[in-house]
């Protein structure tokens, strides 16, 4: 019985060492271990020897068994490894291979024009204020000093929503909501959406883009206003653009006027942009209504401000030389794709 066993450890020995995959360790395992393995039936054979013997004998088998389960784990952590080594190459990144091509997006024109707009007014040291596309008509209207009977309250201009909420016909009430909050000095612009009940053509469009510009603080004069305006067409379209204001009327501003810049077409030569005008319509603009000052708590003695709103789409289609406003909305990618090398 001892040479059985010695024959057996020595084949069990030879056949782990030499196995080549898991699912065959697997097997000899259970061949060499198992309850029908010949260690097994060795162990039945103690029966047979005198009881002096057994113990030793016993132990012998045991041991046999404990050499033989450490070498199938040790051989089992060996196969696993080269098996994980081999899976590893057969995944391992080549990093001479050339690298795959992202398709590179573009930001819409009306983005880049509104990122433009706000890099310019920070660098004159604005700050960006923000506010909402629903508004209530206190802020739209009433704050904003427009008559109850004015008729840009209409349902024919103006969408409502329901208990008084409507969405905001300009950026204005931004200046609303900042004055309520913040006490001067304020110098903000106001870059958003706006609404009205307009017919779709190549200018008109029932969501369009306007930025709001707001100054208060003491001393602040029709010629600031002037100045900031001139600035901000310098840096938006290149030296030698002019501005220029047209009396006008507004509820919220006095005195108001309307603010053209000179064509960017043909210098105000005079072409088929600015139907031969050499000036081009940007927006309003005025010195803040008294009564808008104390509707929102500011002292009209001690502190002036001015304010204007341009529009963004007017600018984005001057800047890119878009003919109509329906290409901002109907985001056709052979457009948009054209904006790709302008992409900061
Ligand atoms: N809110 C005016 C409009 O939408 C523009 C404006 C803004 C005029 C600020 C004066 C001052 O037409």
């Amino acid at each position: 019985m001892k040479e059985d066993l010695k024959r057996i450890l020595a084949e069990a020995k030879e056949r782990i060492l030499t196995t080549k995959s898991l699912p065959d360790l697997q097997n000899l395992k259970s061949s060499f271990l198992g309850k029908k393995s010949e260690l097994s039936q060795l162990m039945m054979k103690l029966r047979e020897l005198t009881p002096e013997e057994r113990p030793a004998f016993g132990k012998a088998i045991n041991d046999a068994k404990g050499v033989l389960d450490t070498l199938i784990t040790k051989m089992y952590s060996r196969l696993k490894d080269a098996e994980i080594n081999r899976q590893n190459k057969d995944m391992s990144v080549d990093l001479t291979m050339p690298g795959r091509s992202l398709n590179k997006g573009s930001l819409h024109p009306l983005t880049l024009v509104w990122r433009e707009i706000e890099d310019v007014f920070i660098s004159l040291g604005f700050e960006i204020a923000e506010g909402t596309d629903i508004e209530d008509e206190f802020h739209n209207f009433d704050a904003l000093n427009t008559p109850q009977d004015h008729p840009s309250r209409n349902l024919a201009d103006t969408f409502y929503v329901e208990n008084k909420q409507l969405l905001r016909t300009h950026t204005s009430p931004v200046q609303i909501r900042t004055m309520e909050t913040h006490e001067p000095p304020i110098r903000i612009i106001a870059p958003g959406r706006a609404y009205r009940n307009d017919k779709i053509d190549a200018t008109h469009s029932p969501v369009f883009h306007q930025v709001e510009a707001l100054y208060v603080d003491e001393n602040v004069t029709f010629a600031d206003l002037k100045d900031t305006l001139n600035q901000f067409v310098v840096k938006m379209f290149g030296p030698g653009t002019k501005s220029r204001i047209r009396p006008h009327f507004f509820p919220f501003t006095e005195p108001s006027a309307e603010i053209d810049i000179s064509c960017v077409g043909c210098g105000g030569s005079g072409c088929r942009i600015c139907k031969d005008s050499g000036w081009i319509e940007m927006g309003g603009a005025g010195m803040v209504d008294p009564n808008v000052f104390e509707k929102v708590g500011i002292d009209s003695e001690k502190y002036t401000g001015f304010a204007f709103g341009l529009g963004m789409d007017r600018i984005a289609m001057l800047k890119y030389n878009i003919k109509d406003i329906r290409v901002l909305f109907e985001n056709d990618l052979r457009v948009l794709k054209q904006f790709r090398n302008e992409n900061r």
